[in-house]
């Protein structure tokens, strides 16, 4: 059984774009691999969250992995900063990565262009926390999307430089993991290609929203002023209400509103009604789920611990190995 490793940032539930993108392979996953899913809570700190933030983001991500269906007898899943490992494999792997190459990753120069009043240490050596969360549990695999390419290029060439120092082929070289079916990018509301949280609530349909919520961001998603000729081409934001209604609604239904446009008869109103109850639908069983799991603090407790104690065992055991590696030794 290949290792499989992948963490998600705590900003809140999880919306459609995460789902689709990546927690609904995890699930599949968890069956036929031995995998660590975790809450990237060191990660987020790059942001600096308030503390009451941070707790309840990382809540709520771990109560919409549960209510995705991922099973936490089968995955380790697990909170990241509940595994100190993490923190000390980050710290010896850091000793070996250049400057050079952190300010190269392309998610950095971004950061930096975005944000200039918080170009932290923390941001800088981001692929190696990353390096380390997937190499403490010597991983093969990590399901990512494209986005994640260039960090598992450097997570692997961390994996590679330590071997090569150490003279040993310790680590492995992790590679991207896509299971089953290609991941679905889901695009925004907002008329932008995809949905995410940075982009604003509105823009994103969460696991959690109420349906007068998803009604609501629906018919306040953005189109344009309609087709004047028969098969005219999508513009990006009616794109996206298709690509929604065939990832949300029946066959039948998408079948019935791409003639419509392609008969310049479509009332986006009208669309947009259809494809919010079927959004609603699709949401239902997760919302109830979360709902549940909300109310049973006991049992996301017990979660967390089953968890950490999991993801520890084999944390510790390659902590053990790189210090020996490494030349730190009882004296
Ligand atoms: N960087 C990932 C993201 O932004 C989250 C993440 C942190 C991750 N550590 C990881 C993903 C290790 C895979 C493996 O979504």
């Amino acid at each position: 059984m290949d290792i499989v490793v992948s963490g998600i940032r705590p900003t809140g539930h999880l919306h459609l774009g995460n789902y689709f993108g990546a927690v609904k392979n995890f699930v599949k996953m968890q069956h036929e691999h031995d995998c660590f899913f975790f809450i990237a809570d060191y990660h987020s700190l790059t942001t600096h969250p308030t503390p009451a933030d941070l707790y309840a983001n990382v809540k709520r991500v771990l109560i919409s992995f549960l209510a995705a269906g991922i099973d936490p007898e089968k995955a380790t899943l697990y909170i990241q900063s509940d595994i100190p490992e993490v923190a000390e494999l980050y710290l010896l792997l850091n000793m070996n990565a250049y400057l050079g190459e952190l300010e190269r990753v392309a998610s950095f120069k971004e950061k930096v262009r975005l944000q200039p009043n918080n170009v932290n240490a923390g941001l800088l050596t981001y692929p190696a926390l990353m390096a380390a969360d997937v190499l403490i549990h010597k991983a093969a695999k990590v399901p990512v999307g494209k986005d994640q390419e260039q960090h598992l290029e450097m997570i692997r060439t961390f994996s590679n430089r330590f071997n090569r120092i150490y003279n040993i082929d310790y680590f492995p070289a992790p590679v991207a993991f896509n299971f089953g079916e290609e991941l679905i990018k889901i695009p925004g509301l907002d008329g932008s290609t995809k949905m995410s949280k940075s982009e604003g609530d509105a823009n994103a349909i969460y696991l959690s929203d109420a349906p007068e919520t998803i009604r609501k961001k629906i018919m306040r998603a953005v189109t344009d002023a309609g087709p004047t000729q028969s098969d005219q081409p999508k513009s990006q934001p009616i794109e996206n209400l298709f690509h929604l209604m065939k990832v949300l609604s029946p066959a039948d239904t998408y079948a019935h509103f791409i003639t419509l446009y392609n008969n310049c008869q479509v009332r986006y109103g009208d669309m947009k009604k259809h494809l919010a109850e079927d959004a609603i639908a699709f949401t239902r069983p997760f919302r109830e789920r979360i709902g549940e799991l909300e109310a049973n603090n006991n049992y996301l407790h017990k979660v967390a611990v089953l968890g950490a104690e999991k993801a520890r065992a084999s944390a510790s055991q390659t902590i053990k190995e790189v210090r020996e590696i490494i030349g730190f030794r009882h004296i």
